[in-house]
């Protein structure tokens, strides 16, 4: 069980994870060397559990964040879980450690705590384009079987450049077939989707629970709120008045609400923020037993279609 930011949380091969992460997904607004300023801050408050993505396109900010913090004396390596994740362009397997050390190289780190598959639909293998279209702009899709992609993320945990290794955007039936692959050697330690009171994904954390995988929250403030994803007639979760009430009782922010709501009921959270004031708020969300009352606010129909986030 999580109680504080500091706590870890089990994983299925052994090792643990931070219970409260920071997200470090950073907008086009952000200029270079924020992302430096905003891990480093991060880690001074206190995060030892950072949440990238080769897609993010920052990992060489969030590494230089991270060396300076080693090298300063706040942390050592051992001190921080790092989370990368494997873009959609590397999915074929001989793409796989190619990626990995891609990352690695940008972070100048010799291994990440946990790999992610980011997503399990493939794009056509490229290490250049982010999102490959053809010459009508659309997005060129591959075809490639996950489980040989998994099977080359194990590999990678074999040769130690990976601690562990999990899954994102998967639903259960993607699990079951990762699961039930014949030569599987190690699980899914994670699943890490988008969780909040509004998609609170209580059939999957229910499935992942009774598998021992743990599920990672991202977007657990309710955002963003990009209209290319979301149907934003649908009113901003912290404006939500039962998650106001509840944060003037316990003398609380509507974020903090919603953070310790994911904490008490077993899911690792990955806020993101750039803001040193809002990142110690996500930090400090102790608050007596809220779960029961927010599992009654509407599960909305939240993100469009994978089509029009990829389209
Ligand atoms: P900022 O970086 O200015 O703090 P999510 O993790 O759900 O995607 O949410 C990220 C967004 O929520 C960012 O725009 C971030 O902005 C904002 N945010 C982070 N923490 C808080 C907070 N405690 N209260 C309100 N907004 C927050």
């Amino acid at each position: 069980m999580i109680y504080s930011a500091d706590d870890r949380c089990p994983l299925d091969d052994g090792n643990s994870i931070p219970g409260i992460g920071l997200g470090t997904f950073s907008s086009d607004k952000l200029v270079k060397g924020d992302v430096v300023e905003a891990v480093k801050a991060g880690i001074e408050i206190g995060y030892r559990h950072l949440d990238g993505a080769l897609m993010y396109g920052n990992e060489d900010e969030v590494g230089e964040a991270i060396r300076a913090k080693i090298a300063d004396g706040t942390v050592k390596r051992e001190d921080i879980f790092y989370t990368s994740k494997l873009w959609m362009t590397y999915l074929s397997p001989n793409m796989v450690r190619k990626a990995l050390e891609k990352t690695l190289k940008s972070l100048q780190l010799d291994y990440v705590d946990l790999y992610l598959m980011h997503w399990p639909m493939a794009l056509k293998p490229s290490e250049e384009e982010i999102f490959p279209r053809d010459a009508n702009g659309k997005l060129l899709l591959d075809d490639v079987d996950f489980c040989e992609t998994w099977a080359a993320m194990e590999c990678c945990k074999e040769v130690g450049l990976v601690r562990s290794i999990g899954v994102s955007n998967f639903n259960h039936r993607q699990l079951e077939m990762v699961l039930k692959m014949p030569n599987l050697k190690y699980k899914p330690v994670c699943n890490q989707v988008e969780c909040h009171p509004y998609l609170n994904q209580s059939k999957l954390l229910k499935f992942c629970k009774s598998k021992n995988i743990v599920l990672v929250g991202y977007s657990p403030l309710g955002t963003p709120r990009n209209p290319k994803y979301l149907n934003t007639s649908i009113p901003p979760l912290l404006n939500d008045p039962v998650l106001k009430k509840l944060g003037e009782k316990h003398h609380k922010t509507a974020a903090q609400v919603v953070l310790r709501y994911q904490v008490q009921r077993g899911v690792v959270v990955v806020p993101k923020s750039f803001n040193p004031g809002r990142m110690k708020q996500n930090r400090e969300q102790t608050l007596p037993h809220a779960s029961s009352t927010l599992d009654i606010l509407p599960v909305w129909v939240w993100t469009v279609s994978v089509g029009s986030i990829f389209g």
